[in-house]
């Protein structure tokens, strides 16, 4: 395993974040999973201090390998209210192309496809890509943290429980594209780490909107365009260092 890699994060100042109120209640039967707060850890030190290369990966990818096949029976309640919220009341614009990142069984592949004109999706599990097989959409086989697209070729980044490379994604974000963070166990997920972590890393200036919506949390934040230029190198979660 690498040593945490602290990242020079330069003072990106997210404009505003605004909390709007949840409009459906967490019904009773939230799941309460083991490990949570060393797993929480790991995400937080991959997201903000870029504790990432290829070891880690290879860990994280047979994990979930080993998961996959069960992920489906095991992970099919309370997983689409929140994404389906924040499209809706997160001022996410219909059409353009969307990159859903750690994009696992495909389970939201399909909320996505209906609200965007196209989806790429990645996931670094080729167990988890299996298990999506015959469903919609383009599906890669890729680290977040190292991607084979061009610079600024995606107008949304979805991220579903997953973990976050913020300097790669604003690489692949259009100037004025947008991050859909998403926690479908909110502040009790595995992978959680908070919205205001996530915009701390992010480059640039960015401006968004969070709520909850069940059992999860999400946030929706917009880069202003004048902030993206030259700046899509830095920030957390850059590519894997050796
Ligand atoms: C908890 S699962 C969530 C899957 C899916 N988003 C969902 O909600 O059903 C996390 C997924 O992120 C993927 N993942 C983790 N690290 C990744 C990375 N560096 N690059 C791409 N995918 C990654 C895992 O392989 C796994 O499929």
């Amino acid at each position: 395993m690498l040593e945490a890699v602290p990242l020079t994060v330069e003072d990106s100042s997210i404009v505003t974040v605004r909390m709007i109120p949840a409009v459906l209640a967490p019904p009773p039967g939230k799941p309460r999973l083991d490990n949570v707060p060393e797993l929480q850890a790991f995400a937080a030190q991959v997201a903000v201090e870029g504790a990432w290369g290829p070891d880690v990966a290879g860990v994280v990818a047979a994990f979930f390998d080993q998961l996959a096949v069960n992920w489906n029976a095991e992970h099919s309640v309370g997983r689409f209210e929140p994404v389906s919220d924040a499209l809706c009341r997160g001022g996410v614009e219909a059409g353009g192309r969307c990159l859903e990142v750690g994009s696992g069984t495909g389970q939201i592949t399909p909320l996505l496809a209906a609200h965007f004109g196209k989806v790429v999706s990645v996931d670094l599990s080729a167990a988890m890509l299996e298990q999506a097989a015959g469903l919609q959409g383009s599906r890669l086989r890729c680290d977040a943290a190292q991607m084979p697209f061009a610079d600024a070729v995606f107008d949304a980044a979805v991220l579903v429980d997953t973990l976050c490379f913020a300097g790669e994604l604003a690489r692949v974000l259009a100037h004025d594209g947008v991050v859909i963070w998403v926690n479908l166990l909110g502040q009790d997920g595995p992978l959680y780490v908070s919205t205001a972590d996530i915009a701390r890393v992010l480059p640039g200036e960015w401006d968004g909107v969070e709520s909850s919506s069940g059992w999860g949390t999400w946030a929706v934040l917009h880069r202003s365009p004048a902030t993206s230029a030259g700046q899509s190198a830095r920030g957390g979660g850059e590519a894997p260092r050796a």
